[in-house]
């Protein structure tokens, strides 16, 4: 007989096991079905973000910046270091342990709050309240579509994991390469590139569009854009590939620009991160009339629901960025609906974290999109190199940027380059969510030294009145 309950979540990442707490903690039954496999073959609960996604990059990140610290950084703080050493499958063997701290800590989670977990992938059976888990069938009274995303293939240069790296891939290679050829100047592009550039690899990003960074804003852009090629990251933009050919050891990648006709790319490992593709294969969609759109995902309404009554779609597998916290926000937000709550989700104020060094991080409008829309506004920056907390650490490169209604000041976008940018965006978070104006920042008190007052600052800056520059 098969087993009911109030919910059953299909994918186990953020989206869904965020889902999955939420409803239990709400007093409902819950199941949530997972296929992750981890390296012992064992469930992995975390999804994309845990195992293959948030957590091993910004594991790989820290520990690759570390060790251009000691290598470039600590010199002029006057620490030598001499005899340094890369073990690249220490750092490997970390980065495991992270992510396993966190698979683990979820599958906590389940138990504590009495969510029963079915390993395997989950599809719709003969309808949509049935659930089919290998030979387990669930029924369910609402289902929550959380099956996330996976890695877009070039076409011509499928995913080999051995020299076309993916993601995952990408983010175990046993040695350092020596020259690293990566398609797509995006997110995974710019973490990624950046940490195998710091072990030593001579990285090349070929990106088709014209523009770097088209979704920052384009002030933001630009200082990257230079801070980048100075640490040595060569990014090539308005790129056109045209063929990529594998031998035993190499990848080439023929292509052109509009200045070059035809170009070669020799590279002994090539990273394809040029987007990622809704996962809905297998889950007998067309079978029950859940309608996805035309490029895949899942077609949902504001409020996550779907074409089917009593199913719910949740994260990357629906419209909009593809991030952990979104995805996060949903699943909550599904969760107190199905509960009979009116919870709301503001997409404008959903951050944007890049964890490069220096960080860039953004909450929403750019200046580019106030233009588009004819929105007239008053804009206010301030230089981290005028900041004392910055200096002290020997980072500031970087800036805030405030952008403010002309007449309101309500904060329409705020955007950061710079030490902990990811951290600092949170004040403009919570700033846009109560529709607070850049005066309301300019008027906190914020602690000296720190990072923050550059915020302030750059509140202040735009009614043209910042102390410290
Ligand atoms: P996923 O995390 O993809 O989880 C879906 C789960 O469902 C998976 O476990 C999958 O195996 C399972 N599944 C799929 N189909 C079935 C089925 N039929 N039956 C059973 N199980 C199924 N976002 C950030 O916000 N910050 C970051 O720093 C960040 N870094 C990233 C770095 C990389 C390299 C990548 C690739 C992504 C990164 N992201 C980051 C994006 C983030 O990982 C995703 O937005 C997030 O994981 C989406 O969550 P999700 O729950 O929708 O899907
Ligand atoms: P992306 O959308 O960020 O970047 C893809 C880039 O590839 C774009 O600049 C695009 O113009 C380019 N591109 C597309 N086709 C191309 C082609 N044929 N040739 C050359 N360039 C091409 O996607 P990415 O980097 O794969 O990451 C996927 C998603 O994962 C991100 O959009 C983001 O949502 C998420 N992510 C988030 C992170 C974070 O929050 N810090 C970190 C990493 C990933």
């Amino acid at each position: 007989m098969a087993q009911s309950f109030d919910v059953v979540v299909i994918g186990g990442g953020p989206g869904g096991y965020i889902a999955a707490i939420r409803a239990a903690q709400l007093g409902m039954t819950v199941a949530c079905v997972d296929e992750w496999k981890g390296a012992d073959g064992k469930p992995a609960l975390g999804g994309t973000c845990t195992n293959i996604g948030c957590i091993p990059s910004k594991a790989l990140l820290q520990s690759s910046e570390n060790y251009e610290q000691a290598g470039h950084g600590f010199a002029e703080h006057g620490v030598k270091v001499k005899g340094l050493e890369l073990d690249l499958a220490q750092m490997l063997k970390r980065k495991d342990k992270v992510v396993k701290q966190n698979n683990d800590g979820i599958t906590y989670l389940f138990k504590k709050n009495k969510v029963a977990f079915f390993h395997g992938r989950g599809s719709f059976g003969a309808s949509p309240s049935e659930i089919r888990v290998g030979k387990e069938t669930l029924s369910a009274t609402h289902v929550i579509v959380a099956t996330g995303s996976s890695a877009r293939a070039l076409p011509g240069a499928e995913f080999d994991e051995k020299l076309i790296l993916s993601n995952d891939g990408a983010l175990a290679m046993a040695e350092v390469p020596k020259r690293l050829g990566i398609i797509g100047a995006g997110v995974i592009g710019l973490e990624l590139g950046s940490v195998w550039r710091r072990l030593g690899a001579q990285v090349t990003i070929l990106e088709a569009l014209p523009a770097f960074l088209g979704a920052a804003d384009e002030q933001i852009a630009k200082e990257a854009a230079k801070v980048f090629a100075k640490q040595g990251l060569d990014i090539q933009l308005g790129v056109k590939i045209s063929k990529v050919s594998v031998s035993k050891k190499s990848v080439s990648v023929q292509y052109n620009t509009e200045d070059i006709s035809s170009k070669v790319l020799e590279c002994d490992r090539l990273i394809v991160s040029i987007g990622r593709v809704p996962n809905t294969e297998g889950l007998n969609a067309e079978g029950v009339g859940l309608k996805l759109d035309e490029r895949g995902f899942v077609e949902v309404d504001g409020d996550c629901r779907t074409s089917l009554p009593n199913v719910w779609a949740i994260g990357d597998v629906v419209r909009g960025p593809m991030l952990a916290h979104k995805a996060e926000e949903e699943g909550a937000a599904v969760a107190e609906r199905i509960a009979g709550r009116k919870p709301h989700v503001d997409f404008n104020t959903v951050p944007w974290v890049i964890y490069t060094a220096p960080e860039i991080a953004w909450v929403g409008k750019t200046e580019q999109q106030l233009k588009a829309d004819g929105i007239e506004y008053r804009a206010g920056t301030f230089p981290f190199s005028a900041n004392g907390r910055a200096r002290a650490l020997g980072e500031s490169a970087g800036l805030v940027k405030f952008l403010a209604h002309a007449q309101t000041d309500e904060i329409l976008g705020v955007h950061v380059m710079g030490p902990f940018a990811g951290e600092l965006i949170a004040e403009a978070v919570v700033a846009m969510e109560f529709r607070g104006s850049s005066e309301d920042i300019g008027m906190i008190c914020h602690a000296h030294p720190t990072l923050s007052e550059a915020m302030k600052e750059a509140a202040l800056a735009v009614d043209k009145r910042a102390l410290n520059l």
